[in-house]
């Protein structure tokens, strides 16, 4: 479990914290009385969870490139903190596709900057590097993908993703280390994270939202593509006890995890809207889109056995649970509530609730 007296007074910071993920991470880190310093570019979405939570209001919130090493560096050395968690990067495959050049350069030398800088502060003890399940090489075989097996990625988001392991691998055997004294290293593993606050465009949750709250019907691609879901505060939570496990035991810990969902939040596309629809009581029907738009894997999911035998992590959230929290936060949002109270809630429960598998 989360050892809550841990990050009290810790300075934390934190790339991508205007993000969906990101933002989230920034409100729990508050409440657990960690000082968090920001770095990212805008929103990437209107609305989004950053503006409408006032994140800024109580995060030292930086607006930068990570690609612009010079800039960066000058936030994070004088905000010398003890603990990096590197999440910011072009997010979305099907944007990738329109903008291989920006995804690499995000992704792979936005990765190099952080661990560029990081191994010459000397107060930061851990680091984790937020990457993805889709870094492995997809062979479109049932089982889940172990810390172990061969990355990949057949589109430039997921190349990317794996590249940006490589860059991990790299700067772990080369710079950082017990041997040199200095911050160990990890990589988080994770995908197809859900939540209320989340308005990223061509992601099914937030397509549905938009729907819902115009009430009109979605356009689904793929109703059939089965998907391992997870409630964002579930890698979240994995990235949290990796960076104190880091900063606590060292090397050990640093290495690839996995932090995927257990099989039974294995659904399609098609019984997620119609769960979702269900619980907002819409009675209309959804739409096919008939433009399938660039090629997306059928399959992905990840074997989470190392996290749950060696962290002690492990999912809290069935996905009924899941897809109910996330309809309550957005009518929440609806009825214009303060979302900041709101979000707050929510991860206070989620600390309250034990594991469920
Ligand atoms: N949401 C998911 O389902 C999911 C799944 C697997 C992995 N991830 C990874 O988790 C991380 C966070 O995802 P998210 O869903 O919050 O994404 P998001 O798109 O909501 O947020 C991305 C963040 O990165 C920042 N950013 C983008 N390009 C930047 C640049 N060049 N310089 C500085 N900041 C930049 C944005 O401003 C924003 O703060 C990303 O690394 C993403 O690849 C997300």
């Amino acid at each position: 479990m989360l050892k809550p007296e841990f990050w009290k007074g810790k300075k934390v910071f934190v790339t991508g914290h205007t993000g969906f993920k990101g933002s989230w991470l920034c409100l729990w880190l508050e409440q657990l009385g960690a000082k968090v310093t920001g770095y990212a570019l805008d929103p990437p979405s209107n609305p989004s969870l950053f503006e409408m939570a006032g994140i800024a209001r109580t995060v030292d919130s930086h607006r930068g490139d990570v690609t612009d090493r010079a800039a960066m560096e000058k936030v994070l050395v004088a905000a010398s903190p003890d603990i990096v968690i590197h999440m910011a990067a072009q997010s979305l495959v099907r944007y990738s596709y329109d903008n291989p050049v920006e995804t690499f350069s995000t992704n792979v030398m936005g990765t190099v900057n952080v661990l560029d800088i990081a191994h010459r502060v000397p107060t930061i003890k851990a680091v984790v590097i937020v990457t993805s399940d889709k870094c492995y090489h997809n062979v479109e075989w049932v089982w889940g993908y172990r810390e172990t097996d061969r990355l990949g990625g057949h589109d430039p988001y997921s190349g990317s993703k794996g590249a940006a392991e490589l860059v991990v691998q790299a700067f772990q055997s080369s710079f950082y280390g017990k041997e040199k004294g200095i911050a160990a290293v990890g990589s988080a593993r994770a995908g197809n994270v859900i939540g209320g606050g989340d308005w990223a465009l061509d992601r099914l949750v937030p397509d549905i939202v938009r729907s819902l709250l115009k009430n009109e019907p979605t356009l689904i691609r793929n109703p059939q593509a089965t998907r391992p879901w997870q409630h964002v505060l579930e890698p979240l939570h994995g990235y949290l006890m990796l960076a104190e496990r880091l900063y606590t035991d060292g090397h050990e810990f640093a290495s690839g995890w996995n932090f995927g969902p257990p099989e039974s939040s294995e659904k399609t596309v098609g019984w997620i809207i119609e769960q979702l629809y269900e619980l907002w009581g819409v009675t209309f029907p959804w739409t096919r889109d008939l433009n399938p738009g660039p090629p997306e894997c059928t399959f992905l999911k990840l074997d989470a056995s190392k996290a749950h035998a060696h962290l002690g992590w492990r999912p809290k959230l069935d996905l009924p649970t899941t897809l109910d929290w996330i309809v309550k936060w957005t009518r929440r949002y609806e009825a214009g509530d303060d979302m900041r109270k709101v979000s707050n809630a929510d991860i206070e429960r989620f600390m309250s609730l034990k594991p469920h598998a």
